[in-house]
């Protein structure tokens, strides 16, 4: 049999790649192309690196099918993966790491909805009765320049002082902890909490298997989360960390930066800036400068 035309017959692990590459040349997409043989070369050169054996190879395709189905409408395992192996933290890390200086990024994790609600500058996003010691967040965006950026949509969620988001835990109301503001002429955005606290990654499917193979602790510190979008301005992804949080130098998915760690200052004067408080209370202030560009919204990982 004459065999010349039969450019997908792979004889020996050295020639694969080069064939692969070649059945896939003629991806109309650039990009499209760029990534997946790039993908195809570098997968290749890590099997063959690591001399793959058939049953790891099988196991890794088991890890990926698990990841999958661990994946639930209020659940998203894959975000998960991706961000206790440094990948969304390392992706974030690349489209924001242009040397100006922008508000780093960090990674949006799996428990951004989208559609919280929009509040009033100033108002409160705790639901009546949420336990917490109070704190008070005065934000404001800039641009690089410094010019304030008014008319900014600034979405916000953290967990709760026990550490969990309102959607994992049924004693929080829909949306608890959760809330948009929009900047005033000055770029400022007021908004009333509660500490939150440091929380455990869920650990409940093949991710927390991994972690536990890994001897590693699944916690995060404590944190809240903001996506900036704004006119003219690329979306701002990020989180401020507690300055006095335990595991700031361990979290679980490397989302700490040390820009992005924030003063969360103690009071005990009586001056809270809210009638009802009149023990403890905390402060925090924090400048997010956002970078000239076209604003996208990120897409909820969960409802
Ligand atoms: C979060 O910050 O919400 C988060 C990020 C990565 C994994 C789990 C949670
Ligand atoms: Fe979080």
């Amino acid at each position: 049999m004459d065999f010349t035309h039969l450019d997908s017959i792979v004889d020996d692990p050295e020639s694969i790649t080069e064939v692969v590459l070649a059945a896939m040349s003629k991806t109309d997409d650039a990009r499209l192309k760029q990534i997946i043989d790039a993908l195809v070369r570098h997968a290749h050169a890590f099997f063959r690196e690591v001399e793959l054996t058939d049953q790891e190879f099988e196991k890794g395709l088991e890890f990926v099918k698990a990841i999958g189905q661990a994946t639930v409408d209020d659940h998203n395992e894959v975000v998960l993966a991706a961000d206790v192996l440094g990948f969304s933290t390392l992706v974030t890390l690349l489209n924001t790491a242009d040397r100006s200086n922008r508000t780093p990024g960090a990674l949006l994790g799996p428990f951004y909805r989208g559609h919280s609600p929009e509040y009033a500058d100033g108002a409160s996003i705790v639901a009546e009765g949420s336990p917490g010691a109070p704190l008070f967040v005065r934000g404001r965006v800039v641009d690089t320049a410094g010019t304030p950026v008014e008319g900014a949509l600034v979405d916000v969620w953290q967990a709760s002082p026990i550490g969990l988001y309102e959607n994992q835990d049924p004693d929080q109301p829909d949306m608890n902890l959760r809330g948009r503001f929009r900047t005033d002429a000055q770029g400022y955005f007021r908004l009333r909490s509660v500490r939150p606290a440091g929380y455990p990654v869920p650990t409940h499917g093949p991710v927390g298997r991994l972690l536990e193979k890994q001897h590693r602790h699944p916690y995060r510190p404590a944190h809240i989360h903001f996506v900036v979008v704004a006119q003219g301005y690329e979306t701002l992804i990020s989180q401020v960390f507690a300055d006095d949080s335990e595991y700031l130098g361990s979290d679980v998915v490397f989302g700490v930066n040390r820009a992005l760690v924030g003063t969360f200052s103690a009071h005990d004067d009586g001056k809270a800036p809210a009638p009802d408080v009149n023990g403890p209370y905390y402060t925090l202030e924090y400048e997010f400068v956002v970078a000239e560009g076209t604003p996208v919204w990120p897409t909820p990982p969960i409802k």
